[in-house]
């Protein structure tokens, strides 16, 4: 096992080795515009099996294809119109489809569903990497499972640094949160799996049909949507959610309790006041949401309070991911 990751800058050397060591089975921590991602030849069932060996991931929760274009859907998966569509208007960028596999992707990949989920990643270091390897890339966020997200380098190397050698370091994430994905398998009822920067609103424009949430699933068997199992994005320290920060409960609260506003705040400061956004802009919102939750979780506070974002959009996907980080399982 190697003893710790190095980050590396994106130069042309750098991406043509860590292209040959991903074609050689090899796994490479990749930034991505939502949040970083643990990268595998997504055609090598042995290199995609570290992926879950690395990240402590259970073999029933599936990995999402990462393509460079276009032309690659279609050996990956099973294209239908509606998925053209979608990939025509919201592609390189953070929109993830389902849909019925071809058979040169190996069933660890999928966790054994006849599906598989395929994202054109628009961060520029990743597809000139994906375009170098030549092969689509499955990977995971690049976090130890169960943990909050990876959106910086530094972040990829305090959970996984001893369990991987290559860190490419593609500075912040942008959006923030995981892709939108939607289940497409059924071309004429769209499901959405997971909130994200595309919104509902956003693909039912696009489709011409309505994308309802998919039906809560069994506990068993291959995940359908991530989030089933227990604390899943969840920080160490309790997380309690609020739809309103009370300032009389604020105040009445020990300073070993942390407060993350979405906005900062005017009237209170202090050691345990923290704030998402400066405006609380929802952009910028979710562009800080995993980096302060684990910022405030290594301060070892007894509880962290959040507010929940209002209204619907891009507040849809920040609020799955704050009850996510808030259940107990
Ligand atoms: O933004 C993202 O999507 C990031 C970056 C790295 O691209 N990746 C990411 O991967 O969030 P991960 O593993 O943390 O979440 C992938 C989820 C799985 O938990 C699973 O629920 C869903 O994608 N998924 C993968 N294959 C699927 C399939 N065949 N059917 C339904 N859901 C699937
Ligand atoms: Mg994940």
């Amino acid at each position: 096992m190697p003893s710790s990751a190095r980050i590396l800058r994106g130069t042309p050397a750098t991406l043509a080795h860590l292209a040959r060591r991903l074609r050689a089975g090899e796994l490479v921590a990749v930034p991505t515009e939502t949040v970083y991602g643990l990268a595998a030849n997504a055609l090598d069932a042995r290199a995609c099996r570290r992926i879950f060996t690395a990240k402590g991931r259970p073999a029933n929760d599936p990995l999402i294809v990462h393509i460079h274009a276009l032309a690659q859907l279609g050996q990956v998966a099973e294209i239908n119109a509606a998925a053209l569509k979608l990939a025509q208007k919201f592609w390189p960028g953070p929109l993830t489809l389902v849909l019925p596999k071809k058979s040169v992707i190996p069933s660890v990949v999928s966790a054994g569903l006849p599906s598989v989920a395929v994202r054109m990643p628009s961060h520029p270091l990743f597809r000139r990497l994906l375009k170098l390897a030549g092969v689509p890339l499955a990977a995971p966020s690049a976090n130890a499972f169960g943990y909050v997200s990876p959106t910086s380098a530094e972040h990829v190397r305090a959970g996984l640094g001893k369990k991987i050698r290559y860190i490419l370091d593609g500075g912040p994430c942008t959006i923030g949160l995981e892709s939108t994905i939607v289940d497409l398998r059924d071309p004429r009822r769209p499901r959405l799996l997971r909130p994200g920067a595309v919104t509902r609103a956003e693909l039912q424009r696009v489709l011409g049909v309505g994308v309802q949430s998919a039906p809560k699933q069994a506990k068993t068997g291959a995940q359908l949507a991530p989030g089933l199992l227990a604390r899943h994005y969840s920080p160490r320290t309790p997380v309690v959610l609020h739809a309103r920060f009370s300032v009389a409960a604020l105040a009445r609260s020990s300073a070993r309790e942390a407060w993350v506003f979405l906005a900062k705040p005017k009237q209170v400061t202090g050691k345990n006041i923290f704030w998402l956004d400066a405006h609380g802009e929802l952009h910028g919102v979710a562009r800080h949401l995993f980096a302060t939750l684990r910022l405030v979780d290594g301060f070892r506070f007894t509880r962290i309070h959040v507010e929940l974002a209002r209204g619907a959009g891009l507040a849809d996907a920040i609020n799955d991911r704050l009850r996510r980080a808030a259940s107990r399982g």
